[in-house]
């Protein structure tokens, strides 16, 4: 059909005829004369055409933007030369230009910056522009190069159930009702990991995939229901053997697909480090921006507020100095607060530093009545805040206190253009094995209940499971989480002892996970991998916030998917046949 790509026409190929197809992204009538610019996934070319070719001018004349062409030419020097243009040297002065196909009442125009909304109902049309294409073309080649690299180094690609039973990650199943066993459920996997630790068990050492993983949960710019995991397991290993592999996997696929250079080692933090100094379990250390602990300056103040979080254990009194931040105005402060206040924050203290020697008088604050010299002093001096610089105080709970000035730690970083145009990558370690969750009364796995613990011995972890420290390990970059994983727990006695401490009792434990119990009584190797989130790794590499712009087909925060307008209902005798009925909840009365 045709005999080159659009985007691939050069000089090399002056006074040659050529065939190419592809769509319709710009049309230009001047002096009757008119330029098409023809696009196809390599690119764009000009194409004339001149009024002495009758019928294919009459074509053109007609031709609108995305109209699909089939335009046979000869390859000619451009007079007024486009450097700003791969094949802007030359152009293609057309013979023939067949129509395939017209693009009629389109719903935006591809320059323009549409709508999500419009984009994702219309995902081919959006799937067209240039910038879509190069990022799609990045992931792709992210998936190449991991591939390669794993397929040389003997690593196993073995494909899992996708209808199959919970996984647990922390999220909802999406189930699956089974018509020929009336009333009961598959549960699409949250993850492969249960089978990829069964494989270790059957002796195949080294695994991955390229996984597909299910999670009903709430939806962000980083988050989508299905998403794509590069999923590894390796048997006998510790977790520096994982971590060297994967890092370097890491580092050179970077290379390799943007030409970036990420250090090597990485840093390492421990989860506590990293809450302590950034707020955060993904710390982004491209802001220089740290917490600083002011409890000791504030212990003995009357301000409960303060003095409250600083006398207890539990508590924390943190402070983020923002340089030069006594220009902000009440407005901008207000907002800091407000964002303080979405990620759990009670309320937030300030201070103006307008002159850190003059005492009480020097600072402008809400709370400077509340405070005396001595805490002042303890909070300049621990904070180094110098003139022209804001305070901004949290204090409450270790933990919310440590989220909440973390969001905010962020949020100064990018307003006030702190973030650093660099790459950095680390590895946070040493997590709780268990977060206590206090409404449901109970321990739940910070990472999934088969991590191992750092202690190798049950009686010693149910002696004080608050402060167990798991073997799980997260790969974070740019302040992006994009890889998780842990050394597993591979005798059966430690993977009851956790059960046990997560509440799920022995019934329990045997109805869901009986199968993995009675592998780790046969045999089962020492084992442990990771999984990286490939379109988070996708997006970073390809310079956008949301991985949806490297997933071609995703769903909307709400879960939908725009262009087939799924979720939908479906019809009775489809529900009949799976025994299912549709109970209506009650806010729909
Ligand atoms: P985890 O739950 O940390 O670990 O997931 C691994 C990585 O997958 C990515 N990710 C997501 N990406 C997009 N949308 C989502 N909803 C989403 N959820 C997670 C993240 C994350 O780091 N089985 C374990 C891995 C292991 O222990 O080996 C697991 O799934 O980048
Ligand atoms: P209040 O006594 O609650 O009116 O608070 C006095 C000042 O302390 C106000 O500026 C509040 O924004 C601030 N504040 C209240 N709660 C907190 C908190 N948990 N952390 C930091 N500042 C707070």
């Amino acid at each position: 059909m045709r005999t080159h790509y659009c985007g691939l026409v050069d000089e090399a190929l002056i006074d040659q005829t050529i065939t190419l197809c592809g769509w319709v992204d710009g049309r230009r009538d001047h002096g009757g004369v008119v330029f098409l610019d023809l696009r196809d996934h390599e690119g764009i070319v000009q194409v004339v055409v001149d009024p002495d070719t009758e019928a294919a001018f009459a074509t053109a004349v007609e031709v609108g933007y995305e109209f699909c062409l089939r335009v046979q030419g000869k390859v000619r020097a451009r007079v007024s030369v486009n450097d700003k243009m791969k094949t802007g040297r030359v152009e293609v002065l057309a013979s023939e230009v067949e129509v395939l196909n017209a693009a009629r009442d389109l719903p935006f125009a591809l320059h323009e910056n549409p709508n999500e909304d419009m984009r994702l109902t219309y995902r081919y049309l959006d799937l067209r522009r240039p910038e879509m294409q190069r990022m799609m073309r990045t992931r792709i080649r992210l998936v190449q190069a991991l591939r390669r690299r794993l397929d040389a180094a003997g690593f196993q690609d073995i494909e899992t159930p996708i209808l199959t039973k919970a996984t647990p990650e922390g999220a909802r199943d999406y189930l699956v009702p089974s018509r020929v066993h009336e009333g009961e459920f598959y549960a699409l996997p949250q993850s492969p990991q249960l089978f990829k630790q069964i494989l270790m068990m059957a002796g195949f050492d080294r695994y991955y995939q390229i996984a597909r993983c299910f999670r009903d949960e709430d939806l962000r710019a980083d988050r989508q229901p299905e998403f794509t995991q590069l999923d590894m397991e390796f048997a006998f290993v510790e977790e520096a053997d994982v971590q060297n592999y994967v890092e370097t996997m890491i580092r050179d696929v970077f290379a390799e697909v943007v030409d970036a250079k990420l250090e090597a080692p990485f840093p390492r933090m421990t989860w506590h480090e990293a809450m302590r100094r950034f707020g955060s379990d993904k710390p982004d250390l491209r802001i220089a921006l740290e917490l600083v602990d002011i409890a000791e300056a504030v212990k003995h103040v009357e301000f409960k507020v303060f003095a409250g979080p600083a006398n207890d254990p539990n508590g924390r009194v943190a402070a983020l100095c923002v340089p030069g931040g006594a220009e902000l105005s009440r407005k901008q402060i207000d907002e800091l607060a407000a964002h303080a206040a979405k990620h759990g924050a009670k309320g937030l203290a300030w201070m103006k530093v307008d002159n850190a020697q003059g005492g009480l008088e020097g600072v402008s604050s809400p709370v400077a009545k509340f405070l005396d010299d001595k805490a002042l002093a303890g909070i300049l001096e621990a904070t180094r805040a110098a003139d022209g610089d804001l305070l901004l105080f949290g204090a409450g709970a270790w933990g919310a206190v440590s989220d909440f000035m973390g969001a905010l730690r962020l949020k100064v970083g990018k307003d006030r253009g702190l973030v650093e145009n660099s790459w950095k990558p680390l590895w946070v370690t040493d997590f709780p094995m268990f977060e206590h969750d206090a409404e449901a009364g109970r321990f739940v796995a910070l990472h999934h209940p088969f991590t191992a613990p750092k202690v190798d011995d049950e009686a010693a972890l149910k002696a004080d499971p608050h402060n167990a420290v798991s073997r799980g390990y997260d790969m974070v970059l740019n302040g992006a989480e994009i890889g998780g994983g842990s050394i597993r727990i591979h005798r059966p006695d430690m993977q009851n002892a956790v059960f046990e401490l997560l509440g799920i009792g022995p019934e329990e434990a045997e109805a869901k996970f009986g199968f993995l119990l009675k592998a780790l009584k046969l045999g089962a190797p020492p084992h442990g991998g990771i999984a990286f989130g490939i379109d988070r790794i996708a997006a970073l590499m390809a310079g956008t916030e949301s991985i949806r712009d490297v997933i071609a087909f995703p769903k909307t925060t709400s879960a939908q998917d725009l262009m087939t307008d799924a979720p939908s209902p479906v019809s009775a005798a489809q529900l009949d046949e799976l025994h299912v009925r549709v109970a209506p909840s009650a806010s729909d009365d």
